[in-house]
């Protein structure tokens, strides 16, 4: 039965009771809509240089209001500046500095190197523990290109510089080689068991390597360097680079590269972000620092607490010459890479009856 038919049956003193609950109803109800319009954090789309870019964000006063760290994806590195508790936006030669609360963007001239207030007509705001700033006036101001597609409803943000840095996934496709990489480590149970096969079977790998972890397992780092074995750079403390400022990024990266110093008196220029998650600004800022940005081509999956059989399988879908292969060296949990020790020597014959080659990621990028 419809709500119509309700009606239509009640006698007149209850459907004016009925038409005063439904008032009430309905007027509850818009409060909290509105509320969501204006202040609420939803969940949106942006597209930037023409990649779909998942955000947060929020409306104020019909402004889209974005968490400041969004704009490391536009390529504009982010940090935060302390003593004026305010967030510094640079694209280029262009600084911007926005605080929450303040209908002022505060302009650094590139000539005098002045700071500059102007006015912002609407102040960024915080939430959820981040700044959400006005993505159209922030990114105007900061030489970006903004547009509204009316037909798809699409917000566009376009680095107007092309992009010139980029992600390694393979080697040379006309050689017969293939890299092992093995992320997260050291550690004690699953690092010596790996470095065994390998040596075993005669093969180098690269092991991207997680700052914190590297002092703590020195004998590890030895057998690594000693047994002929490629090194790579995977942060200091494995966070998702999308969600952190550019300075701490940076550090990260240099914590990582002094540990490394220390311990084997090594500094690869090889770097592999955590879940190979990397904003433009991020991927910028390690090519600027000069390092290779190494992805992958094969991903075992293998963290994922997969057999040795379904490793193995993995693997032969997706080799082919110039492949760098995924797999991990810690577990999130005990046992879950029980299946990466179980199908490394399999892959190895495999792949060497295939006439593959292994060799480092250095030694693949190199051509040596
Ligand atoms: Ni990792």
């Amino acid at each position: 039965m419809s709500q119509n038919n309700v009606l239509f049956v009640i006698d007149k003193p209850y459907k004016k009771i009925t038409c005063f609950l439904f008032f009430l109803i309905a007027f509850s109800s818009l409060q909290p809509f509105a509320s969501a319009q204006e202040s609420s954090l939803l969940d949106g789309t942006v597209y930037v240089d023409n990649a779909p870019i998942k955000t947060e964000y929020a409306l104020r006063d019909g402004h889209m209001m974005v968490p400041a760290l969004f704009f490391k994806h536009t390529g504009s590195e982010v940090d935060w500046n302390q003593e004026y508790q305010s967030v510094v936006f640079r694209f280029g030669q262009t600084h911007v500095a926005v605080a929450s609360g303040k209908e002022i963007m505060t302009v650094k001239n590139e000539i005098s190197n002045e700071w500059k207030n102007e006015p912002l007509p609407i102040a960024p705001i915080s939430a959820d523990g981040h700044t959400f700033v006005p993505l159209v006036e922030v990114a105007e101001k900061l030489g970006l290109q903004v547009t509204y597609d009316t037909e798809k409803k699409q917000t566009l943000v376009q680095n107007p510089q092309p992009k010139t840095t980029h992600r390694i996934g393979s080697g040379n496709p006309d050689n017969m080689q293939v890299a092992l990489t093995f992320d997260d480590g050291p550690d004690a149970t699953y690092t010596p068991k790996i470095l065994d096969i390998l040596s075993e079977k005669g093969v180098p790998a690269t092991f991207f390597v997680v700052g914190q972890e590297v002092g703590k397992y020195p004998e590890m780092m030895k057998r690594i360097v000693e047994e002929g074995h490629g090194l790579g750079n995977h942060t200091f403390t494995h966070p998702q680079l999308p969600k952190i400022t550019s300075i701490e990024v940076l550090q990260e990266i240099q914590n990582t590269q002094k540990a490394l110093a220390e311990s084997v008196g090594k500094k690869p220029d090889l770097f592999r972000p955590p879940y190979g998650a990397l904003t433009r600004a991020d991927e910028e800022l390690a090519t600027e620092k000069g390092f290779r940005i190494v992805t992958w081509s094969v991903d075992t999956l293998d963290w994922t607490g997969l057999s040795g059989e379904e490793i193995f399988l993995n693997v032969q879908k997706d080799i082919s010459p110039g492949g760098i292969i995924l797999q991990h060296n810690v577990d999130a949990n005990p046992g879950m890479l029980d299946g990466t020790v179980e199908a490394l020597p399999k892959i190895i014959d495999d792949l060497h009856a295939r006439g593959y080659t292994f060799v480092t990621v250095q030694t693949m990028l190199d051509g040596s």
